[in-house]
């Protein structure tokens, strides 16, 4: 029997709302392609607004020191040197333009007393560098990316989740969607589609995604023969809410620690001097005296010494450090560390932090003014993600294009806080107009209602059964077992077993059953959701038992050190046939020589700083 679906035709898709699917949008209506926008939740609820603590440019406002080599510098030694670098150095020439841009489009970013955007510090940049809105800087880019798009002429598909693209040939030419609320079926003909979903971290149990987060896009990519990379780096970022249970995981920005929040264990001890990296040695304070000269720097306003307090360090060093503060037995009350920022005085809280203020008085009880916070790492950001050419930002099958936190290469490794929005905002404008671009010269692609049927059928086939198992149990049992076997740690044998079990996951997703409605039902959603965090949870954990060292958000409790002749200079390619993950691994390629010169410029640039604040001087 076959489905009805309606019918409609664009030049471009941009499959995602979040800050990367708006500013595709925007890019691509703005060179004259008819675009559309399909999102699985409402418009504005994305996890760009979980970037709280600012955007990073360039922009030398906070410090004239900065500049694009430093912060390529940054992101790439961050990134522990797995970054894409022609991302990185299209990203940190490009981010200051795009946000001056953002400020025309009337963002409202903090100012200096000179009226210039203000600037604030975060781990792993060498001067404050993130543009912000208070805590709340991604909301307010996605209000205003949502304001500004509004004038472009995109149609939305709000409540919209996409199960299959369309092809011919290799192709990608259009995609199919259920409407969440009546299941109803819709196949998009387009030129072009991108990708915009965001990332995949509710596969595990304890993260600071809301429930869109079930890597569609990254699925969706490898049906249609995309091939993703560096999918065994997974940001914990180290400070989410560990307390009352019903809000853990919920994140606690880095803009504390950036405002001089520090973090100690129970013993009072601040003990992210004791996990200073050997690569990081040289740019961080090594005692508390430093440390605390470089807050007040901050606070008054004065150019900071470079070497940072290890609060800051990067976030993949911080999370470890507060789970082995936390297995020594030296712990926060409910499993955590504690951080507090009340020595800047409830004034400059209130100002600079108004929305910790409120999330820890009103889901916790704390007054952050007065008493510690209790923090621990959640599961926030996804490094992997789908292939794509650093210029255009096209996957590796034509016509698919990916960007934001679906797409990978600028953060290889570890991602910098803040280089996610500079990120959506300088590969969304990219992604929008080579998309674009490239449809001009295309027709109109025909719908193939051939494939469509196949989709529809895999779509219904969880409501065609007579009884199975609860999806929602699955779900559960299924992020447990990510966080405990993918999680921060890893063993091999439990990447193996995780292995086994994921696709002993998948098999149940298939066989599950939510009831026979397709009006309103989330538990059908769910089951569909199951099948693609499956998927991606199996690259993840594939990539994660392949990659034989630890290096940034991939730590092996049997691997503990980095291996840098082999895996410091190789990737893992992942791609799907016939329904099973498969991984290669990809020499990367030699950086170009006048990067390479930049790199040395800017270390013997924080060298000679660090040498003379230690000698006392400026
Ligand atoms: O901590 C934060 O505000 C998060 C920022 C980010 O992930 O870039």
């Amino acid at each position: 029997m076959t489905e009805e679906y309606l019918k409609h035709e664009y030049d471009v898709v941009v499959i995602g709302a979040g800050g990367a699917g708006l500013r595709a949008a925007i890019e691509a209506a703005r060179s004259g392609a008819k675009t559309a926008i399909i999102t699985k939740s409402l418009l504005g609820k994305a996890h760009t607004v979980m970037a709280e603590g600012g955007c990073a440019a360039a922009l030398q406002n906070a410090d004239p020191r900065d500049g694009w080599k430093v912060h390529f510098h940054d992101t790439m030694k961050g990134s522990k040197w797995l970054a894409d670098w022609r991302m990185a150095e299209y990203h940190a020439k490009e981010a200051p333009d795009r946000v001056r841009e953002l400020e025309q489009w009337g963002a409202v970013f903090d100012r200096t007393p000179k009226q210039l955007i203000n600037q604030r510090n975060f781990g792993g940049h060498t001067f404050p560098r993130l543009a912000h809105v208070g805590d709340s800087t991604g909301l307010e880019i996605i209000r205003t990316l949502q304001e500004r798009g509004i004038h472009e002429g995109i149609d939305i598909f709000m409540e919209y989740t996409v199960r299959h693209l369309l092809k011919e040939g290799d192709r990608v030419t259009g995609c199919v969607a259920y409407t969440r609320v009546d299941g109803e079926f819709h196949a998009f003909s387009a030129k072009s589609v991108i990708l915009a979903t965001g990332g995949i971290t509710r596969c595990w149990s304890v993260c600071s995604g809301s429930w869109e987060y079930t890597g569609d896009g990254h699925a969706l990519a490898m049906w249609a023969g995309a091939e993703l990379r560096d999918m065994e780096f997974i940001q914990f970022h180290p400070t989410g809410m560990v307390w009352p249970p019903s809000v853990r995981g919920i994140l606690v920005t880095e803009g504390v620690r950036g405002e001089g929040g520090r973090l100690t264990n129970s013993e009072g001890e601040r003990f992210m001097f004791d996990y200073v990296p050997e690569m990081f040695k040289g740019d961080h304070a090594e005692t508390i005296e430093e440390s605390d000269k470089w807050v007040e720097e901050v606070v008054s306003g004065k150019l900071a010494t470079v070497r940072r307090p290890p609060e800051l360090l990067t976030r993949d060093v911080v999370a470890k450090a507060i789970k082995a503060e936390v297995g020594a037995g030296r712990g926060s009350e409910h499993g955590g560390a504690y951080l507090d920022i009340s020595h800047r005085g409830p004034e400059a809280i209130k100002k600079k932090l108004p929305s910790m203020y409120h999330q820890f008085m009103e889901l916790a009880g704390v007054d952050i003014t007065k008493d510690k916070m209790e923090v621990g790492p959640t599961a926030h950001y996804v490094m992997g993600g789908i292939l794509v050419n650093a210029e255009t930002q096209e996957s590796t099958v034509p016509g698919l294009y990916a960007c934001g936190e679906a797409a990978s290469g600028l953060h290889g490794a570890n991602r910098l806080g803040g280089n996610s929005l500079s990120d959506l905002i300088t590969f969304g404008k990219r992604a929008g107009e080579f998309a674009s671009k490239r449809s001009k010269d295309l027709a109109q692609p025909s719908i193939d209602d051939a494939q469509v049927q196949t989709a529809i059928e895999e779509m219904i086939q969880p409501l065609n059964k007579e009884g199975g198992e609860n999806p929602g149990v699955i779900y559960d049992e299924m992020r447990e077992m990510m966080q405990n076997k993918v999680g921060i740690i890893r063993t091999k044998d439990e990447l193996e077993e995780a292995l086994v079990e994921l696709n002993d996951f998948k098999k149940r997703a298939l066989a599950s059953f939510p009831g026979t409605s397709r009006r309103y039902n989330s538990g059908w959603h769910q089951a569909l959701d199951l099948i693609n965090m499956a998927d991606v949870s199996i690259a993840c954990a594939l990539a994660a038992l392949t990659r034989e060292e630890s290096r940034g958000g991939h730590t092996r409790e049997d691997m503990p050190t980095p291996e840098d002749e082999y895996w410091g200079k190789t990737l893992n390619i992942i791609w799907m046939e016939e329904g099973e993950v498969k991984i290669r691994q990809e020499p990367v390629e030699e950086m170009r020589d006048d990067l390479k010169d930049a790199i040395k410029e800017v270390k013997t640039m924080i060298a000679e700083r660090a040498e003379e604040q230690a000698g006392g001087g400026k």
